[in-house]
């Protein structure tokens, strides 16, 4: 084997097909299902495109109905579990506590190991109930503030805010959110998706490929980027302050989050509609010197090294605009995921091959282990 041969990073390599979205660089273009995402986010809510990406079109009123009530139905969380996330420290990483509950989540239902299309439907559709309330319970404790209980009376997006804030914000502000959850829904063979595949294929349940996608997520060069992004700008302070900050991180050869991507290398094409909805917060809550600041440091960036913004650039600071705390970005995000996920993780199980690679093996050569006397 030479170093040609091996992909680092698996970077080019196509490993298997897939029917839930499709990535094409060349035109920076990406679809669900064949719909593209500007036009999903411009003309759907968020659980029209749940349901999208699982059943593979968009739902009659009637299915849309019947989806959205099995939803609300099962927003709640058991006392158990919210004791659980309430044991946690309150200094750790959200995404510590997600994982912990969506591990529980696994734990607790007694049909976790079966397989097929019914049974990982109802599993994959409870986590996108349940997920919401776990988030908020989490968001509540760390403000010393009691579990607002899901209401079944408000669609998916609204009632995250009312779990979260006791109140649901401006029409607009609701709207923004749920269009950064389908921008975030899915894409392709990302690190966590790919890892939720790879724990698929040795036939594991669910849940513990879902444990296993939110623990690749959390990483800064995937999903922690939105907070990474936030906490970045919050760092840099004004846009006056952007070039100085730039040249110092690129001496220390940092990467600037919220820049590049593996796949996208001219732009990424879910930025133009985040960015407008990020627009929209800046307008709604008047944050204009948040916006100069945003603006200020791209130009730089992009002027500099011709790397483009990702997602997470413009979704980090609208989060931050909604209220949400800077480390509960990346937990919103899996709320998202978790559709592209679960339809992941039933496309591998329809079509199972066990994902297991080789390694060039450039270590010690072999030799004897010294005996005693020796
Ligand atoms: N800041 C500075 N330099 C960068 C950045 C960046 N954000 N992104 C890429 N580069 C540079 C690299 O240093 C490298 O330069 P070199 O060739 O001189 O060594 C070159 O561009 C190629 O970069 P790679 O890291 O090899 O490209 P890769 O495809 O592996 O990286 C990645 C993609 C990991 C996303 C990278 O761009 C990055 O680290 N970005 C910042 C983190 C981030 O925003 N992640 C979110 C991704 S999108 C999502 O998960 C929703």
């Amino acid at each position: 084997m030479t170093d040609q041969d091996i992909k680092k990073g698996l970077a080019g390599v196509v490993v298997d097909t897939t029917k839930v979205s499709k990535v094409v660089q060349e035109t920076n273009s990406l679809t669900y299902r064949g719909y593209p995402v500007q036009e999903l986010a411009a003309n759907c809510s968020f659980e029209e495109v749940a349901y999208l990406i699982w059943h593979g079109e968009l739902p009659t009123p009637e299915q849309l109905a019947e989806f959205t009530a099995r939803e609300r139905g099962q927003r709640a969380i058991d006392q158990k579990l919210i004791d659980l996330i309430l044991s946690l420290p309150t200094d750790c990483h959200p995404m510590h506590v997600v994982q912990t509950a969506a591990a529980y989540l696994g734990a607790v239902d007694p049909e976790a190991d079966v397989e097929g299309p019914e049974a990982n439907l109802a599993k994959a559709e409870r986590m996108y109930a349940q997920l919401p309330t776990i988030v908020a319970v989490d968001h509540r404790r760390r403000h010393g503030l009691d579990p607002v209980a899901p209401t079944e009376d408000l669609g998916y997006a609204a009632n995250f805010f009312k779990m979260v804030f006791d109140e649901v914000p401006a029409e607009e502000v609701v709207r923004c959110f749920d269009v950064s959850m389908i921008l975030y829904a899915e894409h392709s063979f990302n690190a966590s998706t790919f890892t939720a595949r790879v724990i698929t294929s040795t036939t594991s349940d669910m849940y513990s490929a879902v444990a296993g996608a939110i623990g690749a997520l959390k990483g800064p060069l995937h999903g922690g980027a939105n907070e990474a992004v936030m906490a970045m700008l919050e760092e840099v302070g004004t846009a006056d302050k952007a070039s100085a900050w730039i040249d110092k991180a690129l001496e220390n050869k940092e990467k600037i989050m919220g820049f590049g991507h593996r796949v996208y290398k001219n732009g990424d094409s879910r930025v133009p509609t985040m960015r407008k909805a990020f627009e929209d917060m800046v307008e709604a809550k008047g944050a204009t010197d948040l916006l100069d600041l945003y603006n200020a440091f791209e130009e730089d960036f992009v002027g500099r090294k011709g790397i483009y913004p990702n997602l997470d650039y413009p979704s980090g600071p609208a989060y931050h605009l909604m209220g949400f705390d800077t480390p509960q970005f990346t937990p919103i995000f899996v709320m998202a995921r978790i559709t592209g996920w679960t339809a992941h993780i039933m496309e591998q199980q329809a079509s199972n091959a066990l994902i297991r690679p080789l390694s060039a093996y450039d270590g010690e050569e072999q030799r004897s282990v010294p005996t005693k006397s020796d």
